[in-house]
Protein backbone atom coordinates (compact mmCIF):
# COMPACT_ATOMS: atom_id res chain seq x y z
CA UNK A 1 0.00 0.00 0.00
CA UNK A 2 3.08 2.20 1.28
CA UNK A 3 4.47 1.34 -2.24
CA UNK A 4 1.36 2.54 -4.40
CA UNK A 5 1.11 5.58 -2.44
CA UNK A 6 4.93 6.70 -3.42
CA UNK A 7 4.70 5.61 -7.14
CA UNK A 8 1.57 7.82 -6.99
CA UNK A 9 3.24 10.60 -5.73
CA UNK A 10 6.33 10.38 -7.64
CA UNK A 11 3.90 10.16 -10.89
CA UNK A 12 2.20 13.25 -10.11
CA UNK A 13 5.32 14.98 -9.75
CA UNK A 14 6.20 13.30 -12.91
CA UNK A 15 3.06 14.92 -14.56
CA UNK A 16 3.20 18.10 -13.27
CA UNK A 17 7.38 19.09 -14.41
CA UNK A 18 6.18 17.56 -17.78
CA UNK A 19 2.99 19.53 -18.45
CA UNK A 20 5.34 22.60 -16.44
CA UNK A 21 8.05 21.79 -19.13
CA UNK A 22 4.73 22.42 -22.25
CA UNK A 23 4.54 25.94 -21.09
CA UNK A 24 6.98 26.66 -24.29
CA UNK A 25 5.64 29.93 -26.07
CA UNK A 26 7.82 32.84 -28.63
CA UNK A 27 11.00 32.49 -27.73
CA UNK A 28 10.75 30.48 -24.46
CA UNK A 29 10.98 26.46 -25.28
CA UNK A 30 10.10 25.60 -21.70
CA UNK A 31 11.91 23.53 -19.00
CA UNK A 32 14.83 21.58 -20.94
CA UNK A 33 15.83 18.32 -18.99
CA UNK A 34 19.07 18.21 -20.84
CA UNK A 35 20.04 21.34 -22.05
CA UNK A 36 23.60 19.95 -22.77
CA UNK A 37 21.91 18.50 -25.66
CA UNK A 38 20.19 21.73 -27.15
CA UNK A 39 23.22 24.38 -26.77
CA UNK A 40 26.46 23.40 -27.68
CA UNK A 41 29.47 24.47 -25.89
CA UNK A 42 31.11 24.95 -29.09
CA UNK A 43 31.27 27.27 -31.21
CA UNK A 44 27.74 27.04 -34.22
CA UNK A 45 29.68 28.34 -37.01
CA UNK A 46 25.77 30.81 -37.81
CA UNK A 47 24.54 31.83 -34.81
CA UNK A 48 26.04 33.29 -31.45
CA UNK A 49 25.14 33.55 -27.93
CA UNK A 50 25.71 36.89 -26.70
CA UNK A 51 24.38 36.66 -23.11
CA UNK A 52 26.65 36.22 -20.67
CA UNK A 53 25.01 34.51 -17.84
CA UNK A 54 23.37 32.15 -20.73
CA UNK A 55 23.62 28.09 -18.97
CA UNK A 56 25.59 29.96 -16.05
CA UNK A 57 22.99 27.80 -13.25
CA UNK A 58 25.56 24.81 -14.56
CA UNK A 59 28.28 26.79 -15.77
CA UNK A 60 31.98 25.06 -15.39
CA UNK A 61 33.40 27.92 -16.73
CA UNK A 62 36.73 29.53 -15.18
CA UNK A 63 35.65 32.87 -16.50
CA UNK A 64 32.73 32.89 -14.75
CA UNK A 65 30.39 33.15 -17.64
CA UNK A 66 27.25 30.89 -18.51
CA UNK A 67 28.06 27.63 -19.74
CA UNK A 68 26.61 28.52 -23.03
CA UNK A 69 27.95 31.98 -23.75
CA UNK A 70 30.30 31.64 -27.21
CA UNK A 71 29.93 34.91 -28.59
CA UNK A 72 32.83 35.90 -30.88
CA UNK A 73 33.48 39.86 -30.76
CA UNK A 74 35.67 39.63 -33.61
CA UNK A 75 32.55 39.31 -35.51
CA UNK A 76 29.98 41.85 -35.75
CA UNK A 77 27.51 40.09 -37.94
CA UNK A 78 26.04 37.77 -34.83
CA UNK A 79 27.59 34.88 -35.88
CA UNK A 80 30.77 32.97 -35.21
CA UNK A 81 31.88 32.58 -38.79
CA UNK A 82 33.02 35.34 -40.70
CA UNK A 83 31.04 36.38 -43.86
CA UNK A 84 32.77 35.18 -47.10
CA UNK A 85 34.55 38.11 -49.00
CA UNK A 86 31.41 39.20 -51.62
CA UNK A 87 31.94 37.59 -55.03
CA UNK A 88 34.00 34.22 -53.47
CA UNK A 89 33.35 31.31 -55.06
CA UNK A 90 34.16 27.81 -53.89
CA UNK A 91 36.13 25.32 -55.09
CA UNK A 92 36.67 22.19 -53.91
CA UNK A 93 40.01 20.14 -52.47
CA UNK A 94 40.31 19.46 -56.23
CA UNK A 95 40.46 23.16 -56.80
CA UNK A 96 36.93 22.53 -59.36
CA UNK A 97 34.94 25.56 -59.43
CA UNK A 98 31.40 24.93 -59.13
CA UNK A 99 29.39 23.25 -62.33
CA UNK A 100 27.22 25.92 -63.41
CA UNK A 101 26.14 24.41 -66.73
CA UNK A 102 22.14 23.66 -66.94
CA UNK A 103 21.11 20.10 -68.21
CA UNK A 104 20.05 21.61 -71.32
CA UNK A 105 23.71 22.75 -72.21
CA UNK A 106 25.02 19.71 -73.77
CA UNK A 107 26.50 21.45 -76.43
CA UNK A 108 28.54 23.87 -74.79
CA UNK A 109 29.51 21.08 -72.37
CA UNK A 110 31.21 19.18 -75.17
CA UNK A 111 32.65 22.29 -76.56
CA UNK A 112 33.82 24.15 -73.41
CA UNK A 113 34.30 21.51 -70.61
CA UNK A 114 37.71 19.67 -70.50
CA UNK A 115 38.69 16.60 -68.74
CA UNK A 116 41.26 18.04 -65.50
CA UNK A 117 41.77 14.51 -64.38
CA UNK A 118 45.55 13.20 -65.88
CA UNK A 119 44.95 10.04 -67.69
CA UNK A 120 47.72 7.13 -66.21
CA UNK A 121 46.65 3.32 -65.95
CA UNK A 122 45.77 4.46 -62.04
CA UNK A 123 43.33 6.34 -63.45
CA UNK A 124 42.21 3.95 -66.23
CA UNK A 125 41.84 1.41 -63.03
CA UNK A 126 39.75 3.74 -60.61
CA UNK A 127 37.12 4.47 -63.84
CA UNK A 128 36.90 0.95 -64.86
CA UNK A 129 35.91 -0.30 -60.84
CA UNK A 130 33.82 3.34 -61.17
CA UNK A 131 31.87 1.99 -64.49
CA UNK A 132 31.39 -1.24 -63.51
CA UNK A 133 29.54 0.21 -60.23
CA UNK A 134 27.47 3.16 -62.11
CA UNK A 135 27.08 1.95 -65.49
CA UNK A 136 27.51 -1.60 -66.25
CA UNK A 137 23.85 -2.32 -65.54
CA UNK A 138 22.81 -0.36 -68.05
CA UNK A 139 25.52 -0.21 -70.85
CA UNK A 140 27.10 -3.34 -70.15
CA UNK A 141 30.84 -4.18 -69.33
CA UNK A 142 31.80 -3.18 -72.87
CA UNK A 143 29.68 -0.38 -73.46
CA UNK A 144 27.37 -1.92 -76.01
CA UNK A 145 24.17 -1.18 -74.34
CA UNK A 146 23.28 -4.52 -73.32
CA UNK A 147 23.99 -4.50 -69.07
CA UNK A 148 21.01 -6.53 -67.54
CA UNK A 149 18.57 -3.29 -66.55
CA UNK A 150 19.60 -2.20 -69.96
CA UNK A 151 17.93 -4.86 -71.48
CA UNK A 152 14.45 -4.20 -69.73
CA UNK A 153 15.15 -0.40 -69.70
CA UNK A 154 15.29 -0.55 -73.38
CA UNK A 155 17.14 2.47 -75.33
CA UNK A 156 20.31 2.71 -74.16
CA UNK A 157 22.74 4.07 -76.36
CA UNK A 158 25.75 1.62 -77.38
CA UNK A 159 28.82 3.56 -76.30
CA UNK A 160 31.01 1.57 -78.96
CA UNK A 161 28.96 2.74 -82.17
CA UNK A 162 28.10 5.48 -84.17
CA UNK A 163 28.06 9.33 -83.19
CA UNK A 164 28.91 7.97 -80.04
CA UNK A 165 32.55 7.28 -80.09
CA UNK A 166 33.12 11.04 -81.23
CA UNK A 167 31.36 12.39 -78.40
CA UNK A 168 33.62 15.13 -76.73
CA UNK A 169 34.48 14.44 -73.17
CA UNK A 170 32.79 17.04 -71.70
CA UNK A 171 29.40 15.99 -73.24
CA UNK A 172 30.08 12.73 -71.78
CA UNK A 173 30.95 14.30 -68.24
CA UNK A 174 27.80 16.60 -68.47
CA UNK A 175 25.63 13.43 -69.54
CA UNK A 176 27.10 11.69 -66.63
CA UNK A 177 26.45 14.76 -64.20
CA UNK A 178 22.92 15.56 -65.87
CA UNK A 179 21.44 12.52 -67.26
CA UNK A 180 20.11 12.81 -70.84
CA UNK A 181 16.91 11.70 -71.79
CA UNK A 182 15.70 7.78 -70.31
CA UNK A 183 19.11 7.97 -68.27
CA UNK A 184 19.53 9.84 -65.33
CA UNK A 185 21.89 11.73 -63.58
CA UNK A 186 24.32 10.66 -61.77
CA UNK A 187 26.12 14.00 -60.28
CA UNK A 188 24.90 13.42 -56.85
CA UNK A 189 26.03 10.23 -56.59
CA UNK A 190 29.73 10.28 -58.19
CA UNK A 191 32.16 13.09 -57.51
CA UNK A 192 33.47 14.96 -60.01
CA UNK A 193 36.91 13.68 -59.97
CA UNK A 194 35.25 10.03 -60.32
CA UNK A 195 32.83 10.97 -63.25
CA UNK A 196 36.26 11.91 -64.91
CA UNK A 197 37.78 9.18 -64.49
CA UNK A 198 34.95 7.20 -65.73
CA UNK A 199 35.22 9.55 -68.60
CA UNK A 200 38.76 8.61 -69.13
CA UNK A 201 37.69 5.10 -68.60
CA UNK A 202 34.54 5.25 -71.91
CA UNK A 203 37.25 6.90 -74.23
CA UNK A 204 40.33 4.96 -73.83
CA UNK A 205 38.91 1.07 -72.89
CA UNK A 206 35.08 1.23 -74.20
CA UNK A 207 35.70 3.25 -77.57
CA UNK A 208 39.14 2.54 -77.80
CA UNK A 209 40.65 5.87 -77.74
CA UNK A 210 38.78 7.41 -80.77
CA UNK A 211 37.75 11.04 -79.88
CA UNK A 212 39.68 11.71 -76.97
CA UNK A 213 41.18 14.50 -76.12
CA UNK A 214 44.00 15.59 -73.84
CA UNK A 215 43.90 16.63 -70.64
CA UNK A 216 44.66 20.14 -68.74
CA UNK A 217 45.95 21.25 -65.80
CA UNK A 218 43.05 21.31 -62.76
CA UNK A 219 44.47 24.71 -62.31
CA UNK A 220 43.44 25.35 -65.68
CA UNK A 221 39.69 24.26 -65.55
CA UNK A 222 37.08 26.95 -64.88
CA UNK A 223 34.06 25.47 -66.14
CA UNK A 224 34.50 22.37 -64.07
CA UNK A 225 32.91 21.69 -60.95
CA UNK A 226 30.47 20.21 -58.36
CA UNK A 227 27.27 20.16 -59.62
CA UNK A 228 24.56 22.45 -57.50
CA UNK A 229 22.12 19.22 -57.95
C1 LIG B 1 19.58 3.22 -65.70
C2 LIG B 1 20.31 2.91 -66.90
C3 LIG B 1 21.56 3.73 -67.20
C4 LIG B 1 22.68 3.89 -66.41
C5 LIG B 1 22.93 3.35 -65.00
C6 LIG B 1 23.60 4.68 -67.18
N1 LIG B 1 23.06 4.98 -68.39
FE1 LIG B 1 23.95 6.07 -69.86
N2 LIG B 1 22.26 5.94 -70.98
C7 LIG B 1 21.11 5.25 -70.63
C8 LIG B 1 20.10 5.47 -71.64
C9 LIG B 1 18.68 4.89 -71.62
C10 LIG B 1 20.67 6.32 -72.60
C11 LIG B 1 19.99 6.91 -73.84
C12 LIG B 1 19.52 8.29 -73.41
C13 LIG B 1 18.61 8.99 -74.40
O1 LIG B 1 19.15 9.61 -75.31
O2 LIG B 1 17.40 8.92 -74.19
C14 LIG B 1 22.02 6.58 -72.17
C15 LIG B 1 22.93 7.39 -72.86
C16 LIG B 1 24.25 7.56 -72.51
C17 LIG B 1 25.22 8.30 -73.30
C18 LIG B 1 24.97 8.96 -74.66
C19 LIG B 1 24.51 10.38 -74.45
C20 LIG B 1 24.03 11.06 -75.72
O3 LIG B 1 24.44 12.22 -75.92
O4 LIG B 1 23.23 10.49 -76.47
C21 LIG B 1 26.40 8.25 -72.62
C22 LIG B 1 27.73 8.88 -73.04
C23 LIG B 1 26.16 7.50 -71.40
N3 LIG B 1 24.83 7.11 -71.37
C24 LIG B 1 27.12 7.24 -70.45
C25 LIG B 1 26.85 6.63 -69.22
C26 LIG B 1 27.85 6.45 -68.20
C27 LIG B 1 29.30 6.84 -68.31
C28 LIG B 1 27.20 5.85 -67.15
C29 LIG B 1 27.78 5.50 -65.80
C30 LIG B 1 28.19 6.61 -65.01
C31 LIG B 1 25.82 5.65 -67.53
N4 LIG B 1 25.65 6.14 -68.80
C32 LIG B 1 24.87 5.05 -66.74
C33 LIG B 1 20.94 4.47 -69.50
C34 LIG B 1 21.80 4.42 -68.44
Amino acid sequence: MKIANISNILGLALTGALLFGCKADGDNQGLEYAPQMYHSVAYEPLTQITEESEGAWLSTREDGKGEFYNSNIYNPHNMNMREPVANTVPRNQQGYLPYRLKAFELEKAGETVMNPVALNDEVLKEGKVLYEQYCNACHGSKGEGDGLAGQVIGGVANLTGGAYVDLPEGHIYHVITKGKGRMGAHGSQITPENRWKIVHYVKQEIQGGQGAQGTVAAAEVTEVETPAN
